[in-house]
């Protein structure tokens, strides 16, 4: 076994040394991977999963563009799917941040078949989380069937929650990115896990061609009306309210219990750390302003323009607008 795994680090050095690459938002480098923009360290992790990880129908991922309301939507997807199993006083929201309830696929860490054993060892139905853009997740995944819920946000808002982000988790020996370097590097498309575009097309297209399995959401309309979309992923995921738990309120306390003012205000949200990606951070960086609209503080009137082109060109006749 020890000389497969060794021929199985050599052929993975060798594709890495061989694929393009960039200065990374808060990674050193990302390699252009399948079409996308990828730390290094996710590209063993992804290859490991695409041979050993095994999905089930009953599996649910929460898929993201980063930066675009994952933890936002973690938390809303476990409290729906749980939304018989606890009360209101001792819900694990109250005590556990949404990435460990909803852990991502990938960890970026840790020996990667212990994460593959352990996630196969959680209850069902199992819930995820990914960045992984639609194409590239692992083949188990879309063979299962298992339903995938997107969250998007407009590129405007998304970029600078990114540049606040990145630049606070970072490795420490990265430069930070000026507002300006980070906006050219966001329009050519190079960011972790971009280009977004073709993140967020990707998932698109699915979700058109394959309505019961992938649902399509926006950060905007869960902001504008969060209830009507709790009860569509409800319904989406086979797990719709009864009437009596309408007229109970139970859809307004699910959107209660995972608005930005509660979960900010949480003490594990306030203090607690969470191992995640590259580093252990502080549960507090999820939360930043948890609004629409606040580009307009950052934009310059030629940023806009830019940024707008770019939308027009790459999301005209796809259906998918801002
Ligand atoms: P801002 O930086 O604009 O405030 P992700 O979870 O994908 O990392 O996205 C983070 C963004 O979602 C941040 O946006 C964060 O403040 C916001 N956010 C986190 N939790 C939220 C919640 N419960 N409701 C609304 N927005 C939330």
């Amino acid at each position: 076994a020890s000389i497969a795994w060794q021929n199985e680090n050599e052929e993975e050095g060798n594709l890495i040394s061989s694929l393009p690459k960039e200065r990374g938002w808060s990674f050193p480098y990302v390699y252009l991977f399948e079409q996308f923009w990828c730390p290094s360290p996710l590209i063993r992790e992804r290859n490991i999963f695409q041979k050993h990880f095994q999905a089930k129908q009953s599996d649910v991922l929460v898929a993201s563009f980063p930066k675009s309301g994952t933890t936002w939507l973690k938390a809303l997807t476990f409290a729906i799917v749980n939304h018989k199993n606890f009360s209101k006083e001792n819900h694990p929201l109250l005590t556990s941040n949404p990435h460990q309830l909803v852990p991502p696929l990938y960890t970026f860490r840790g020996n990667i078949h212990d994460q593959i054993l352990h996630l196969s060892n959680m209850p069902e139905p199992r819930l995820f989380g990914t960045h992984i853009p639609f194409p590239s997740l692992p083949r188990s995944i879309i063979e299962s069937n298992c339903r995938i819920i997107y969250v998007c946000r407009n590129p405007f808002d998304t970029f600078i929650s990114a540049w606040a982000f990145y630049n606070k988790i970072k490795v420490e020996s990265l430069r930070t990115l000026t507002k300006e370097e980070a906006f050219e590097m966001f329009c050519n498309g190079v960011i972790e896990f971009g280009p977004w575009w073709s993140h967020m097309l990707g998932y698109w297209n699915e979700s058109v061609a394959r309505p019961n399995t992938v649902l399509f959401l926006k950060y905007e309309d869960l902001k504008e009306d969060v209830n009507s979309q709790v009860k569509k992923v409800a319904e989406f995921l086979g797990c719709a309210f009864t009437e009596e738990e309408e007229s109970d309120g139970v859809i307004e306390s699910i959107a209660k219990l995972c608005s930005f003012e509660e979960m900010k205000d949480l003490e594990v949200n306030k203090s607690g750390t969470i191992n995640f990606e590259i580093k252990r951070f502080e549960n507090n960086l999820f939360f930043r302003k948890g609004e629409t609209g606040d580009w307009v503080n950052h934009f310059s009137p030629s940023m806009v323009e830019k940024l707008s082109k770019i939308i027009e060109e790459k999301f005209s006749g796809s259906g998918l607008s801002f």
